[in-house]
């Protein structure tokens, strides 16, 4: 059966909370019971026990932003940008997501899965034991579902817990745009819906993208169907994005390099999450919100990989918790907060992402006995078990 008392563990972090000399009981793929060891109930005095023999144990890393689901390569632009040229004039001469959009197209329903299975793969290594997959590379009806199934699938398949979003990236150029957004509300967003594709609604409010009217005629048409809502917020500008995922009281707004002071207020009224993409915002020389101002503002801040093949090309989220805390000055721990209990959040998963009674037992037994060894290594996990749903995924060897 799958209920046992996990003991020996040097330190937990809950992420909330710092427990040394740890305990904690999993009943059923959640936790039981969590505490010091000496605290432990007696009435567990008789359950299997197994001895983590002083390694440190976090949750399991949340990734609430991913783009995972796209085929081609733009390995061209990324040269291009880093020899000056720009992200929007690439996107101007037709690249950029577009370029993205034909390659997603012209790719069979197989060889995206099997694209998103190897980088969902690397994510799994890497310590996260869930993540969100947003559609948007697709545009018609016919691809954009294509793309929610494989991101469906992934999750279904497993090990992994996955989210799945509709993202309305970008107005289709080969559409009139007063038609596609027609179509987006009454056909792409009810068919997602009817077909319990999409467990929530994203869209990108840029200049080049869509405006603040049309993101809102996006998102209340997400809401009128019962979805929860989200936004790509003042990533290059400030549109208002952000006030207006506070306003309908939305999971998260995105991104967020031009938000003001304000934005950051009203999103933690509202009780939407924050959520910086650190390699987007430094590949594309945009600043981060910083520390003093996120903790001023009293946000709850996520942090996530965006990982997408145009401004993030990122395979983990570790990563972009430690470029974040570096570019920030959010500490070790805060980071570890945004991309564990807070990233749940912004999915509407709160059973995610903590080591507490009643949430899924999803954690990582570190390669060591002190808790933020894996932000401390870069480029190397420092992680010997990922367990989710109270059962081992895998095990370092050796
Ligand atoms: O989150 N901001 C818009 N969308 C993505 C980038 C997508 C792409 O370049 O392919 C982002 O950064
Ligand atoms: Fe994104």
């Amino acid at each position: 059966m799958n209920r046992r008392v996990v003991r020996g563990v040097s330190e937990l972090y809950t992420p909330f909370d710092r427990v040394e000399d740890a305990a904690f009981v999993v009943d059923d793929g959640r936790y039981a019971w969590v505490g010091p060891a000496a605290a432990l109930p007696a009435d567990y005095a008789g359950w299997p026990t197994i001895d983590l023999g002083g390694s440190a144990v976090i949750p399991g890393l949340v990734d609430s932003h991913t783009h995972l689901v796209w085929a081609g390569s733009r390995v061209d632009e990324y040269v291009r940008r880093s020899a000056g040229v720009t992200y929007q004039e690439i996107a101007a001469e037709g690249g950029g997501i577009l370029a993205t959009v034909e390659a997603t197209r012209a790719m069979s329903d197989a060889g995206l899965m099997m694209l998103a299975r190897r980088r969902a793969a690397a994510f799994q290594r890497g310590g996260v034991t869930a993540l969100e997959v947003k559609s948007g590379y697709g545009l018609t009806t016919e691809h954009e579902l294509r793309m929610l199934q494989a991101a469906r699938r992934l999750g279904e398949d497993g090990p992994l817990r996955v989210t799945t979003t509709l993202l309305a990236h970008l107005p289709d150029p080969a559409e009139d745009r007063e038609r596609f957004l027609d179509r987006f509300v009454s056909e792409t967003l009810p068919e997602a819906a009817r077909q319990r594709l999409a467990d929530a609604v994203d869209v990108f409010i840029e200049d080049g993208a869509f405006t603040l009217a049309e993101g809102r005629r996006v998102l209340e048409a997400a809401l009128e169907l019962g979805l929860p809502v989200k936004a790509h917020a003042e990533q290059f500008s400030n549109s208002g994005a952000a006030k207006l995922v506070a306003e309908l009281g939305g999971l998260s707004a995105d991104h967020l390099e031009r938000a003001t002071p304000e934005d950051l207020e009203a999103l933690a009224a509202a009780g939407s999450v924050a959520t910086l993409l650190p390699l987007a915002a430094l590949l594309l020389r945009a600043p981060l919100p910083q520390a003093a101002q996120l903790r001023a503002s009293g946000v709850k801040v996520a942090i996530a990989s965006d990982h997408n093949p145009g401004s993030s090309p990122l395979f983990g989220l570790l990563p972009a918790l430690q470029l974040a805390g570096v570019a920030t000055g959010l500490t070790v721990h805060e980071t570890l907060v945004a991309g564990t209990a807070n990233a749940a959040d912004a999915l509407g998963r709160p059973d995610w992402g903590r080591v507490q009674a009643g949430a899924a037992a999803d954690y990582l037994v570190v390669n060591g006995a002190e808790a933020l060894l894996p932000l401390y290594t870069w480029g190397q996990p420092s992680i010997k078990e990922m367990v989710i749903g109270g059962q081992t995924v895998w095990r370092a060897e050796g």
